[in-house]
């Protein structure tokens, strides 16, 4: 079996563990800072197994220790939004955070595939690789495929026509200035434009649900007031777990370390990649239209602003 842990016990940690131990593809190591926490949690999960016929390991902790020798680690320890807050007012409690974390990686766990969702998301992963040290190649954050169903969702709705249909990308940084690719979008494999061209969509309303994707973790949050997102989030971070697990080579839209990519250098971002048994075994770099690589440069700048600050508590 392989061993799975997740750092952080809350929302997001606790829907991770859930639908992780319904799938049974690895051991489950649930880790919380608070004392019992975790613990609490797992030994509830645990006393589900048997109504369910599951079998499988699960332990909470708030030992850090326990992640030795993960094959995947998920962190989504850490503060979040509250209404009013942007994901960049996170930063200096989470990068503490992400201290901690990234160095018992370093030390017990350096070769595991890590998934971040801490926000600020593409800083936060910055930050990790840079303490645990763990290869560009195995390191990665979940956005992409969040904010990517987000806009699938709202497209759906609009046009009347299944999610299941709609096949969309959102890359850039996991903020209000993110991309949704338009020239990317297709319904059953018919580009976007078509439905336009036939009135089926009009362009005011995509402009609307184009703001209501960058803008859509803080509607959450504002009507949830205490929380922000977690389902989604969760399901999405599952999908790149998977991916990497299962060996799946699936094209997904991830917050990875750029080498020249882009046109860009030393930064984590949302890019189109191939997770596969080797992490992420591929970027793969579209054409974009002179609208999307502007958009797409300018939410590099504000990333790099965050990681500007990032560097600055790292000494
Ligand atoms: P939460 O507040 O429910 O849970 C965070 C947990 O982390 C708490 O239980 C806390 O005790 C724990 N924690 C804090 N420091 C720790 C440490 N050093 N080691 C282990 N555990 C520690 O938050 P939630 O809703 O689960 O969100 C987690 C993070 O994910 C937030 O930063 C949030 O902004 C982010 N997020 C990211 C998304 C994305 O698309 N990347 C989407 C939604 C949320
Ligand atoms: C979200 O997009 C807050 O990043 C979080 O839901």
């Amino acid at each position: 079996m392989k061993k799975i842990s997740l750092i952080g016990a809350g929302n997001i940690g606790t829907i991770l563990a859930y639908n992780l131990s319904r799938k049974q593809i690895g051991e489950i190591i649930l880790v919380d800072v608070v004392e019992g926490l975790a613990e609490g949690k797992c030994l509830d999960l645990a006393q589900s197994f048997p109504v369910e016929n599951l079998n499988i390991k699960i332990e909470g902790s708030s030992d850090i220790a326990k992640i030795e020798n993960s094959s995947a680690i998920i962190i989504t320890a850490g503060i979040a939004r509250k209404p009013g807050m942007s994901r960049d007012d996170l930063i200096e409690t989470n990068f503490s955070i992400m201290k901690d974390i990234g160095e018992a990686i370093k030390k017990y766990s350096p070769n595991s595939f890590v998934i971040c969702v801490t926000n600020p998301l593409d800083a936060m992963v910055w930050s990790l690789k840079h303490i645990s040290g763990v290869n560009s190649k195995m390191i990665t954050g979940m956005a992409g495929i969040l904010d990517s169903a987000r806009f699938r969702f709202f497209l759906s709705q609009e046009l009347n026509i299944s999610v299941e249909n709609i096949q969309t990308m959102v890359l850039g940084g996991h903020g209000d200035s993110m991309v949704p690719l338009l020239d990317y979008t297709s319904v059953g494999g018919i580009p976007l434009q078509n439905f336009i061209d036939e009135k089926k969509i009009s362009k005011e309303s995509i402009s609307d649900i184009v703001k209501r994707t960058r803008t859509g973790g803080g509607e959450i949050v504002a009507l949830m007031k205490n929380s922000s997102a977690f389902y989604s989030p969760a399901c999405s971070a599952i999908e790149m777990l998977e991916s990497f697990l299962l060996d799946q080579r699936k094209l997904l839209p991830c917050s990875a370390f750029l080498n020249g990519e882009y046109g860009h250098k030393e930064i984590f971002v949302g890019v189109p990649v191939i997770i596969g048994k080797n992490g992420i075994e591929e970027i793969i770099e579209l054409n974009l239209s002179d609208d999307s690589k502007i958009g797409f440069d300018k939410s590099v700048e504000s990333v790099n602003s965050l990681v500007k600050k990032c560097k600055k508590l790292l000494v």
